[in-house]
């Protein structure tokens, strides 16, 4: 299971590191290499030379070895490891990580790490329940560490858990469930290496006059997962964004902002023809006034002013009216009432290859919020997936799409 994984073991001053024998037994049994660091305090609980023993490499724990004086790398350490855990990882190691505190060999590698870390905290459950550790813990993992809670699998709150180290064989699980999910990823990010995608974010603004528009309530929160979804499968994402305050994922993304839908359409029609994929998430105008103002229409006594609307293009019908063979398009119905049949008709209407419904009637669906809950239809399949958060929901498109293209003609 971890065979050719390099691991960087880090151990610190506490009374759990007799457990770290067993850990590093059992991810050498496993089939990793791995490289024991130890800070000063950990050699008063365990000896560097049965972590050595039973490693099969000397053991690292100050900068240099005093006799020789060879200087040991932290850097050179970053650069081999696959995944750096510290096992026991105390209150104080944790305090000097969230801080940046690098006094030791340990802190130092941790501070040039390029690979995952995960912590295993072990200490007095009073320390770990201090405010000050569990600032800590929480800067910690925002900034990427895993943190392996003390009896995380018995209870669901860490503010609750006991300050003991988790059991080894549970850590060899969390390393395990780690390199698996980072295979899975890899995999993933193969998947549409290379192949450019068009997608459509947000709402349009159309001008009524300098200060007012006709707009809806999309964030442009859907899209945008949908845009990061794609570019973690290796796709060149083209993001056509109306207005929204969102800053733009990582990844390959060219983000292209507009405001109105004729802008909307003229960049979306513009790189619609290199794309092999289109999403059209984007919450669209249907009508703009005939005329937008150039000065701010002032509030006349009796009169009220009338505005006429003349009807907007629809992108995702002129762009389906244009499919090659090789491109494969979603688009999204927002409904509210007779969901599967309105959104089955744009389907045939829009010449799509998926209709993404979501209901306004689902609660916790749809505009700004967080979550959506969608029903994907292709011509021969309906599948409904639960409420989820919008990165999920991107991901379970994404995979939808994936799986569809597979037999697509390839591009030239
Ligand atoms: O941005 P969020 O706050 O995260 O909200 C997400 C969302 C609710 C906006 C999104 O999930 C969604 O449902 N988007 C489509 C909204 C919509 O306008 O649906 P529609 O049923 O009116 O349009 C059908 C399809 O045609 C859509 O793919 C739409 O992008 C497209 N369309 C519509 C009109 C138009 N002039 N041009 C278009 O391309």
């Amino acid at each position: 299971m971890l065979k050719g994984k390099h691991i960087v073991l880090g151990i610190t001053g506490g009374i759990a590191a007799y457990k770290s024998a067993m850990l590093l037994r059992l991810l050498i049994k496993a089939g990793a290499e791995v490289q024991v660091v130890m800070t000063p305090a950990a050699k008063e609980f365990i000896t560097p030379v049965t972590m050595s023993a039973l490693s099969g490499k000397p053991v690292v724990s100050e900068f240099f070895t005093a006799n020789t004086g060879e200087w040991h790398s932290h850097v050179d350490m970053g650069m081999w490891a696959d995944l750096m855990i510290i096992a026991p990882a105390t209150a104080s190691t944790i305090a000097k990580m969230a801080t940046g505190v690098a006094d030791n060999m340990l802190v130092t590698t941790y501070l040039s790490a390029k690979e995952h870390v995960m912590i295993a905290p072990a200490m007095d459950l009073d320390m770990w329940a201090h405010p000050s550790t569990q600032r800590n813990i929480l800067t910690l993992e925002s900034d990427g560490v895993e943190v392996i809670y003390p009896g995380a699998g018995e209870l669901a709150s860490h503010l609750v858990g006991k300050g003991r180290m988790e059991e080894p064989e549970n850590i060899l699980k969390a390393v395990e469930a780690f390199f698996q999910r980072e295979s899975l990823s890899n995999l993933r990010s193969e998947s549409l290496k290379g192949k450019k995608v068009l997608i459509t974010a947000g709402p349009t603004h159309e001008k009524i006059d300098p200060v007012r528009y006709i707009g809806n309530s999309s964030s442009g929160k859907m899209g945008f997962e949908i845009a990061a979804a794609f570019a973690r499968r290796g796709a060149e994402v083209t993001l056509v964004a109306g207005p929204v305050s969102l800053p733009t994922p990582e990844g390959n993304i060219r983000r292209i902002d507009v405001e109105s839908a004729l802008e909307m359409h003229h960049a979306a029609l513009k790189a619609f023809d290199d794309a092999s994929i289109a999403v059209f998430t984007a919450a669209v105008a249907d009508y703009r006034p005939s005329e937008s103002f150039s000065s701010k229409i002032k509030r006349e006594k009796d009169e009220v002013p009338v505005i006429h609307l003349v009807k907007n293009p629809d992108i995702a019908r002129d762009c389906g009216s244009r499919k090659t063979p090789r491109q494969f398009l979603v688009g999204f119905a927002l409904e509210t009432d007779h969901e599967l049949e309105n959104a089955a008709s744009k389907l045939e209407r829009k010449n799509l290859d998926m209709v993404v419904l979501n209901s306004l009637r689902d609660p916790g669906a749809g505009f700004r919020t967080a979550t959506n809950k969608i029903t994907l239809i292709t011509e021969d399949a309906v599948v409904s997936f639960p409420l989820k958060s919008k990165k999920e929901v991107a991901e379970d498109i994404a995979e939808a799409v994936c799986a569809a293209i597979c037999g697509k003609p390839a591009d030239n």
